[in-house]
């Protein structure tokens, strides 16, 4: 499978999939990545992987229609089956999210439909959760809304803070996204009308 993996910042996601696909975890190939920011440190991982990169500064459009216009272009020139939402900050209108519907992904790191948005690991704390985690979902046109396909629970310490809970969830994070792009990619996974299926049954 050919998959395009979205960026906007250290990628250390993106890492966990180059990892897996290189260790043969993957039946798929990443064709691109393509970030939101220059210079940011999943670029140089790319490269470092001999994968090709592209950038599209949200900020030299004016506006997200013409910035989403672009992304679409490059992403279609890919051609890709599975498009990879992977720490990608920019939120998507349900005009470009629609016919991807099915085949792009994304990580949340919270218990979704818990926490959807940001600052999820200050959330979680501040309600006094026990557990706190991420989610592995397809994307539709409702923020962190699509339906989920995977999600790893992490305990939340007493002593935790923003930054250990954070470390927590991003390890399991680096586990829990290659095994759902696995799936993906060995055709376990599909999407219909706002359900995810992992082996034809509902999840
Ligand atoms: C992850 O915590 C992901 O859940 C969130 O953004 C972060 C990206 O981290 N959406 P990285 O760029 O993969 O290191």
């Amino acid at each position: 499978k050919r998959i395009v993996v979205l960026i906007s910042g250290s990628g250390s996601n993106l890492q966990a999939l180059i990892d897996a696909i290189e260790l043969g975890a993957i039946n798929g190939q990443i064709v691109a990545v393509i970030s939101n920011k220059p210079d940011v440190y999943g670029l140089t991982r790319a490269a470092n992987a001999g994968i090709p990169s592209i950038v599209i500064d949200h900020r030299q459009f004016d506006g997200r229609e013409p910035f989403e216009a672009e992304l679409s272009k490059a992403i279609n020139q890919l051609a890709p089956d599975l498009i990879v939402l992977a720490g990608f900050m920019r939120i998507l209108n349900s005009e470009f999210v629609q016919p991807y519907e099915g085949k792009m992904l994304n990580i949340h790191p919270s218990l979704l439909p818990k926490y959807k948005g940001l600052q999820t690991h200050k959330r979680a704390l501040e309600n006094g959760d026990k557990e706190h985690g991420v989610s592995v979902h397809f994307v539709t046109a409702e923020l962190d809304g699509g339906p989920v396909i995977a999600q790893r629970i992490v305990k939340v310490e007493d002593s935790d803070t923003e930054q250990s809970l954070q470390q927590k969830v991003q390890r399991q994070e680096h586990q829990l996204y290659p095994e759902v792009v696995a799936r993906f990619c060995n055709e376990r996974l599909s999407y219909q009308d706002g359900i995810a299926y992992l082996d034809d049954k509902p999840i």
